[in-house]
């Protein structure tokens, strides 16, 4: 009797949901959940650490140290869990997670984080088969969207591999429409790494997308090199590849959508095809300084239990994240780009400006920072500098005791007296940045 009952809703379900699609009848739009991502999405992903090889156990473990180092309070509530946490279908097509690595189910999982402040996230892919090679959500959207609901799922990262034939905007809109339908807030994650120019179709359809291929730990561009086959081997996306590839997208990110330059690195280490990748403490800096300045979602992609000092002062900077997480939600622009040094500029609220420079020479970089050198005219925000005749307080975001930044940059008449300098000298070490908010005094 119990079965059949649940035969029944199931059949019912289906029915009411992604059988419209496979009957040629158009269910009606449902707009992506609002609110969801007003400002950038914090968290952590299992992928760039741990890629398929991900259990309850480690998800568990994390989420603990997430809540012990103080990343749940600086931000970091999404624990996603990406490529290989999959089962199979049941015989009705529902997907079910893997009993061996998740042997009390997803539903207890999110029930765990919750009872934490913290949230579920989960992935899948548009295709038939996840990049993996787990079951993918086509031909199930409807049926998937109802289960992760039903698990208390918060997030979702939908891959775009196994899709030859399919129409991007189609098959995420279907899942925005599938999400929609199933009623609970979810978090739409997409990533089909800028093949399709989301940036230009998806604002109403994702709160985030990818905009290049998988990012790895490593600095500067990393050389091809080639198999047996004399075929390309894959090689990770660097910060400065990516860098490149997301800044000229600013105008399209904003408070609900944004541009996602993949997640991070910082602390982490890969092999691949015999090679190893680690980035320096500087670089992990300055790679963590440019997502904040280019508004990016910030998914921790380390081993959390291991970490070391360095890496978690990184990215539990509060001023730091604050520049991320400034609710204008622009994304910062990159004002000089030199062989060897960046200056970038982020206009926050109430005035203020993020501002850094990051040097990706191979020597450490004295600079003179000349104010009056350094105005910038945004034309997409609207907002302009002027330090002719605006005092600013400028902090140094990375050495908050650094007085001589402690300052007026620019004063007049009785401020003069509190001018320490309009031109301060600066060293950048190699491959880091120098970071400063500056504030207006009123
Ligand atoms: C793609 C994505 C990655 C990761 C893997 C999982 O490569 O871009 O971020 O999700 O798939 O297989």
């Amino acid at each position: 009797m119990k079965k059949a009952l649940i035969l029944i809703a199931s059949a019912a379900m289906i029915l009411l949901s992604g059988n419209a699609f496979a009957q040629g009848r158009r269910s009606a739009d449902i707009p992506k959940y609002p609110g969801l991502a007003d400002t950038p999405q914090m968290g952590w992903n299992s992928w760039n650490r741990f890629m398929t090889e991900i259990n309850e156990e480690l998800i568990m473990a994390t989420a603990d140290a997430m809540v012990d180092l103080g990343l749940v309070d600086a931000g970091y509530v999404y624990l996603n869990l990406d490529d290989g946490w999959h089962g199979e279908r049941d015989e009705l097509g529902f997907i079910t997670c893997d009993p061996v690595k998740f042997p009390h189910g997803m539903k207890a999982l999110a029930d765990y984080l919750h009872s934490k402040g913290m949230k579920l996230g989960i992935y899948s892919d548009a295709g038939n088969f996840t990049c993996a090679g787990y079951s993918g959500s086509r031909g199930h959207e409807y049926q998937d969207a109802i289960t992760y609901a039903s698990w208390g799922v918060d997030y979702l990262k939908y891959d775009w591999c196994a899709t030859q034939n399919v129409n991007a905007k189609g098959a995420y809109t279907l899942m925005r429409n599938a999400l929609g339908k199933a009623g609970r807030p979810i978090l739409f994650s997409m990533c089909e790494w800028g093949t399709s120019k989301p940036w230009e179709w998806a604002a109403d359809v994702a709160h985030s997308w990818r905009t290049t291929h998988d990012i790895g730990p490593a600095f500067l561009p990393v050389p091809i090199t080639y198999n047996e086959q004399g075929r390309p081997n894959w090689r990770p996306q660097s910060i400065i590849d990516i860098i490149n590839q997301n800044e000229p997208l600013r105008k399209y990110a904003g408070p609900g959508h944004w541009n996602d330059p993949d997640m991070l690195e910082v602390g982490n280490n890969i092999t691949v095809n015999g090679i190893y990748y680690e980035m320096t403490d500087s670089e992990d800096r300055a790679h963590f300084t440019i997502w904040c300045m280019m508004a990016a979602p910030l998914l921790l992609g380390n081993d959390l239990t291991k970490i070391t000092p360095e890496s978690l002062a990184i990215i539990t900077n509060k001023d730091m994240i604050a520049v991320d997480q400034d609710p204008l939600g622009i994304q910062g622009l990159r004002l000089i780009n030199t062989e060897t040094l960046q200056y970038w500029f982020k206009p926050l609220v109430n005035g203020d400006w993020a501002f850094c420079v990051m040097n990706i020479g191979e020597e450490p970089a004295n600079i003179a920072l000349d104010w009056s050198a350094l105005e910038v005219d945004d034309e997409l925000s609207g907002r302009k500098t002027d330090f002719a005749n605006i005092n600013y307080t400028v902090k140094s975001i990375w050495t908050p005791n650094d007085k001589p930044f402690n300052t007026l940059v620019k004063g007049k008449g009785k401020q003069r007296k509190q001018m320490v300098t309009n031109v301060v000298n600066v060293t950048v070490p190699v491959h880091d940045v120098v970071a400063y908010r500056l504030t207006p005094v009123k």
